[in-house]
């Protein structure tokens, strides 16, 4: 069969010392945000020098919304080229019928470590389609040098939010740091701003999107009211250029200290303080803010998992990479190296780990009540519903419409999507 690969342009590493009479030579997709792919090569390095097999890496593209079109038309295509799939925690119901059963190659008391609701996340119709790899949730970062300066506490409302970025802004603005800018997160109309608007918008208490009985419950006005506020930011503590950011644009202008406040998921905090980073030492995280005295400190709830493509020739030591790379070591590992969130929860009162990221123990109550998208009751409809929520989003943050107008729109297209909210 023709590779599909070969048409697209993706980067390649093989991994590995000679191939064994035995042995395989297996492709895996993995993210190259931040520390993700250096972090997923040395971990498929040493499965296959235990094994004596061979591992392709293959790096996709940032954009969760990109990689799932590249997916997709691999998938459709039966391709072999990639055996090991990084797959997104909405995408177990989109991709469900291109994986193997991983119930039947990862023992039970391997599988019963992780977090029950991301197990059962994975599982379509009895189907363990991936394994946990690493969760996330949306975190707020600030510049504790710079809150302590202007005598600043980190920010509990949206609002609050709003006035002190502004604040320190225009204070190290004419301080003389011209480039300094209040906020950053991620608002290019991509996957990420469902995340980050769904954040918005559920922190007013405005709801997910569509309900759990799969009622469209985002034309309200307090979602109205989180968008109208956060269209307010950009031109004024964020550029017009974060239309266009993803988290890697964020992460970039934090990171070389030109922003107080950062929206992003907890991988950037040990970029942030490494040896090149310009605010090293400098930051810190809470929980997001709230809509309002009566709102709710809202997350989205992201993450990672491993899957097997049920066209692979080689899907038996897939399986085993798979168990290798989402083991307790291997999470230990990419949580001290990488701050990648574990799935494990053990692994959250280890000691190494709370020493090289104590927020996974401050903050261990906004990962497990993250709030998740609307993927499982919208099934393979959902990146349609997203890609018609962020449009709605961007276009509200670019000032085509108010959030009350754009938001009526959103739910007239999404009922017609679900025929009547049947999805
Ligand atoms: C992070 C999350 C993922 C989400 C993506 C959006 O990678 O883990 O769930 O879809 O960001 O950009």
């Amino acid at each position: 069969m023709r590779s599909v690969l070969s048409s697209v342009a993706v980067a390649a590493t093989i991994v590995g010392g000679a191939l064994g009479a035995q042995a395989a030579t297996i492709s895996i997709s993995c993210g190259a945000v931040g520390l993700e792919l250096q972090l997923c090569q040395e971990g498929a390095q040493a499965w296959a020098e235990q094994t004596g097999n061979q591992v392709k890496v293959i790096s996709t593209p940032n954009s969760a919304t990109e990689r799932l079109a590249l997916y997709q038309q691999m998938l459709a295509a039966n391709s072999a080229d990639i055996d090991v799939f990084q797959i997104d925690v909405i995408w177990p119901g989109i991709l469900a019928s291109h994986f193997i059963d991983l119930s039947e190659h990862i023992p039970e008391d391997q599988v019963s470590q992780h977090f029950p609701a991301i197990v059962e996340n994975n599982t379509v119709d009895g189907v363990l389609v991936a394994m946990p790899w690493f969760t996330d949730a949306g975190i707020l970062y600030y510049r504790q040098d710079l809150l302590e300066k202007y005598g600043k506490e980190p920010p509990t409302t949206w609002q609050e939010l709003t006035e002190t970025a502004k604040e320190i802004q225009d204070g190290e603005r004419a301080d003389g740091n011209q480039k300094m800018l209040g906020f950053v997160f991620q608002a290019r109309a991509y996957e990420g701003l469902t995340c980050d608007a769904l954040e918005w918008i559920a922190s007013y208490g405005g709801g997910t999107i569509v309900d759990e009985e799969g009622a469209i419950t985002v034309n309200n006005e307090k979602a109205a009211q989180a968008l109208d506020l956060a269209a307010t930011w950009i031109g004024s503590i964020a550029p017009e250029g974060v239309l266009n950011y993803t988290e890697e644009e964020a992460r970039g202008v934090f990171q070389s200290g030109n922003a107080v406040f950062m929206r992003n998921w907890p991988y950037a905090w040990a970029l942030g303080n490494a040896d090149d980073s310009a605010v090293k030492g400098k930051i810190a995280v809470s929980t997001l803010p709230k809509g309002g005295a009566d709102g709710k400190h809202t997350a989205t709830l992201g993450g990672w998992q491993l899957a097997v493509s049920k066209y692979s020739a080689n899907a038996e030591i897939a399986a085993d990479l798979v168990a290798y790379l989402t083991s307790a070591d291997e999470q230990k590992r990419r949580a001290i190296e990488g701050s990648y969130n574990p799935t494990i929860p053990a692994l959250y009162e280890d000691q190494e780990v709370l020493e090289a990221v104590p927020f996974f123990g401050e903050l261990y109550d906004t990962f497990v009540n993250a709030v998740a998208r609307p993927s499982k009751v919208t099934g393979i409809k959902y990146n349609q519903v997203s890609s018609e929520f962020f449009n709605a989003a961007h276009d509200v943050l670019s000032g085509k419409a108010s959030g009350a107008d754009r938001l009526a729109e959103l739910e007239s297209s999404l009922d017609h999507l679900s025929r009547g909210g049947r999805w």
